[in-house]
This record gives C-alpha cells, structure tokens and sequence, in this order.
C-alpha cells in the first residue's frame, strides 16, 4: 500500500536518532514483525528519496519508526511536525519474524537494529511468550528506547563497547551468559552483520534456531532493482535472494556470512 500518512509525532530519542509516528489504520492492521517501510524523504527525484525504515512498533492504529539522521533526507523527515503527511508504502518485506507458539525467546539486538524487534517484541509478549533482551550499542549516546521493552515487561541487559552504560564490551557476552543460564526457544536478532555472524555462531554452538533481519542497502524495496541482493545457502549451494522482497529476515543458518 502506498499513501500519505499523517505524521502524529516526530522527535530525537537520542543525538543521532529520531522516532516518528503516524497513523496508519490500515498498515497496523495488517504489518508483521520484520516488515519494513520505504518512506519518502523530502526533495530531490521522488522515487530516489525513500528511505527502508523498519516499523519499529505498532499501537492501535499508530505506526512507529526509529532512524539514523544522517543525511538532508531524514533531517527532513526528522523535522516532520504534527499532522504533516508523509508518503509511505509499506508493509514490505516477505521474511518476516516467525515466533514460536510457546516458550522463552531471546532478542538480541545492535544500534539501530533495535527498531525491528520492539515490534517484535510487542507480538511475542502479547502471544504470551517469555521474552528477554540483550542490546549492543556503541555507547550511553545510543541507548535509547529500553523503556519501551521495560514497559513490557522484558528484562533487557545492555553492553556498550565504552562500557558507559551496562558491561563493556559486545552484545554476545550477556547472549552467552542468557544461554548458558537456560535454552530458549529461539533467538531473534537485528543488528550490524559482524554480530549477526556472531549471534548465528553461539546460537549454533548451544543448538538454538535463530532468525536474523538483514539492513541492506535498498532502492526500489519491492525486489525490482537487484541492488539489495544477498547470498543465502541451502544443500545446493550458494546464491542469491533480495533482501527486500525474500526477506528482511532469513534463518540464521541461510545466511551466508563471507566464511
Ligand atoms: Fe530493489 Fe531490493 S531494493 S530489489
């Protein structure tokens, strides 16, 4: 679907990160953890300002987003105020989230790779399942949003490789600790590919299904352009799926991750 939405709140959760909501009834209706956004940005070539935005969360009929503001296009869309319209089309993506039907899961996330799985998070406390969080970020500068898992009821422990806030160092040390203290169901990640391999190797080492959401780079989002284009492995061997329209998230043993 494709249209304007209207803009309900926009605001910094952080220096470099803003959260944008709209009301979207008909998206929030029918969007699955993992699915993303390609939203338009402002200026320039229309169909070359859209950026992927993951649907961070879902109230009601209210969509969330959480980005980078890097660039004119999201300072843009940053800047968006109250009852401005903002074109999006969404949802997108194919691979979503699979959650089990019951059970502790692990969500382990990276920087801004915690957008996704707050929605997640969301349909997987409302199905009942046991949720808990492990969260990398750089450092305190990019901890932000934690209270909206806190407000669900997940425990979330927190690295920063400053150590500036939680214990120094990456998010697979609270992963290993959670995993050696008890098996979940699966784990479920989002976050730079270095710690998705990370994630998908100890999730391999204590036998846990695991499923990842890939960022890739995207132009035209609905599997046209080729410019998003992953390798994934079966028994047959290596090739190729496009991040997004087959996913953004695969099995973790699906990806292949240069090796
Ligand atoms: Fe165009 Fe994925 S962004 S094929």
């Amino acid at each position: 679907m494709k249209k304007e939405f209207t803009v309900v709140e926009a605001r910094m959760v952080a220096p470099h990160v803003a959260s944008l909501t709209v009301l979207a009834p008909e998206v929030a209706e029918i969007c699955k953890p993992g699915q993303f956004a390609h939203v338009y940005c402002g200026g320039g070539v229309y169909s070359l300002t859209r950026r992927p935005l993951s649907i961070s969360k879902v109230e009601g009929d209210k969509l969330g987003f959480l980005f980078h503001v890097k660039g004119e296009g999201t300072k843009w869309l940053a800047d968006r105020k109250q009852g401005d319209l903002v074109d999006i089309m969404a949802p997108l993506g194919s691979g979503c989230y699979e959650l089990p039907e019951n059970g502790n899961i692990i969500i382990a996330a990276g920087g801004i790779g915690l957008a996704p799985v707050i929605h997640l998070a969301q349909v997987a406390v409302a199905k009942g399942l046991t949720v808990s969080m492990v969260f990398g970020a750089r450092d305190k500068d990019n901890v932000y949003c934690l209270e909206e898992l806190e407000r669900l009821g997940i425990p979330v422990q927190v690295a920063t490789e400053d150590g500036s806030v939680g214990g120094r160092g990456f998010v697979t040390a609270p992963l290993e600790r959670a995993l050696q203290a008890e098996k979940p169901t699966g784990i479920f990640s989002c976050g730079p590919v270095p710690m998705l391999k990370a994630v998908v190797k100890l999730a391999k080492q204590y036998g846990v299904p695991v499923q990842v959401s890939m960022e890739e780079r995207m132009a035209c989002g609905v599997g046209a352009c080729k410019g998003c284009v992953t390798t994934v492995k079966d028994a047959n061997g290596t090739h190729y799926k496009n991040v997004c329209s087959d996913g953004p998230v695969f099995k973790g043993e699906e990806v292949f991750f240069d090796e």
